[in-house]
């Protein structure tokens, strides 16, 4: 069979490496890929964007399946294009990227369908936003959101009033997201840990992944600027049994039964951001796509064919296949230009990636590209380095070990991934 994957990130690495594993498949393309990708796919120069020539490369060779890593062709109609042209494709339709692509609509569902989300008001004018930020006390924290895609920039998180009175006019009248920023919601900032929780979902039935986190801030114990994610780790060990049942209960179910009642055309992965209030979840955000990098911890544990499960997506028929999980865990470390998420330098070259050796570290690349022979830095995020192991712990000290064996000039990465899940372990042993 022929796989053709949209994107260009790490987690686009991880799905083809993960699509090159399955034995029924024959030849992976992608679009546009990276230097990574390049060894194991061949890439299409194309960028995302391109809907006509994709749908005419996808026909012209023969491909069975398409699946599509970002959110913005999603949220710009690639699967309903692709299926107008007879095309399989893996991904939610625009109608159903809605969840991702307006936060306002998300949490209008979110309420429709009793799903526990922090309160809220939406708005489309500045005036009535300032107003209503004029009765919010002084010192309490309060988050502003963008109702469009942001590219991760789309969520202000507000010390008080006069915090919250800037951000909405950066975004409504400075426009500094452009029109992503023209209608907004305020809601209440919840304090926690956060969960993702991704599902593989034909829009009827569901299968749930591990648990796995993020982590979004650009340095050490959470601080600096908030990033496209520093590195992951799966199981979560805040995720108990009891929490993910209940979470299943009080939430998944409800997000499916909404899908169904509002009919919409959900055929991919799900993704669903939960902060812990206490012992209680909420939902923060979907995301109608993998996570990235939640994507590099999620699929080296896949025991499943991909293949399979992409097929049985886009035939409606996920509830046919048992999809399970490797025992253990994996972490992964992103390792980052010096600068990002600001201003940095590209076109380093990346040594030391032959010294891996070990068949359970996965490097994936994120932002780099083949030059003259040699693989050099492209983007922010440059690699995620992934280890599988036994359990968590011997995951962290693997992934660190092998870590130090890469090196570019100016690369920076987190040293404390996966620390709060040592911490978890340690309070359940205690
Ligand atoms: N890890 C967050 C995201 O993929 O949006």
């Amino acid at each position: 069979m022929k796989v053709l994957v949209i994107g260009s990130g790490g987690r686009e690495h991880a799905l083809c490496l993960k699509f090159s594993q399955s034995p029924k498949v024959e030849k992976i393309y992608c679009a546009p890929g990276n230097g990574g990708i390049s060894k194991i796919a061949e890439l299409v120069d194309l960028t995302t964007g391109d809907f006509t020539e994709l749908a005419d490369f996808a026909k012209k060779k023969n491909i069975d399946i398409t699946f599509v890593g970002p959110e913005s062709p999603l949220s710009e109609g690639i699967v309903d294009f692709f299926v107008s042209r007879g095309l399989k494709i893996v991904g939610p339709a625009k109608d159903a990227s809605k969840l991702e692509s307006s936060k306002i609509y998300a949490k209008e569902f979110m309420k429709i369908y009793g799903i526990p989300t922090a309160p809220y008001r939406s708005f489309s004018s500045v005036a009535d936003a300032l107003n209503f930020l004029d009765g919010w006390e002084e010192n309490k924290k309060v988050v502003v959101k963008a109702d469009g895609l942001a590219a991760g920039k789309g969520v202000y998180m507000c010390d008080g009033r006069k915090d919250a009175h800037n951000a909405v006019k950066k975004m409504m009248e400075d426009k500094v997201l452009g029109g992503a920023g023209s209608n907004i919601v305020i809601e209440e900032h919840i304090d926690g840990q956060e969960l993702s929780y991704l599902i593989f979902t034909d829009g009827i039935s569901y299968s749930v992944m591990p648990a796995s986190q993020d982590h979004k801030r650009a340095e050490d114990g959470d601080k600096g600027l908030n990033t496209g994610g520093m590195g992951a780790y799966s199981p979560a060990p805040l995720a108990t049994n009891e929490l993910n049942e209940k979470i299943e209960r009080d939430i998944i179910r409800k997000v499916i039964e909404g899908i169904k009642a509002e009919k919409l055309d959900y055929k991919g992965v799900l993704y669903v951001g939960i902060i812990m209030n206490g012992n209680d979840p909420y939902v923060l955000e979907f995301n109608c796509r993998f996570g990235d990098p939640e994507t590099q911890v999620l699929l080296p544990l896949l025991e499943t064919d991909l293949l399979d499960i992409s097929r049985a997506i886009v035939d409606k028929r996920l509830s046919d296949i048992n999809i399970s999980w490797k025992k253990g865990a994996a972490v992964c470390v992103v390792l980052a230009s010096g600068g990002y998420p600001e201003n940095f330098e590209k076109g380093f070259e990346i040594k030391g990636l032959e010294d891996i050796t070990d068949s359970d570290v996965f490097v994936y690349h994120a932002g780099t590209k083949s030059e003259n022979g040699q693989i050099v830095t492209s983007g922010g995020r440059v690699l995620g380095v992934t280890a599988i192991a036994g359990d968590i712990k011997s995951a962290v000290d693997k992934v660190y070990e092998n870590v130090k064996l890469v090196s570019f000039e100016n690369m920076r990465y987190r040293k404390d991934i996966a620390k709060k899940a040592l911490s978890e372990v340690e309070k359940a042993q205690d």
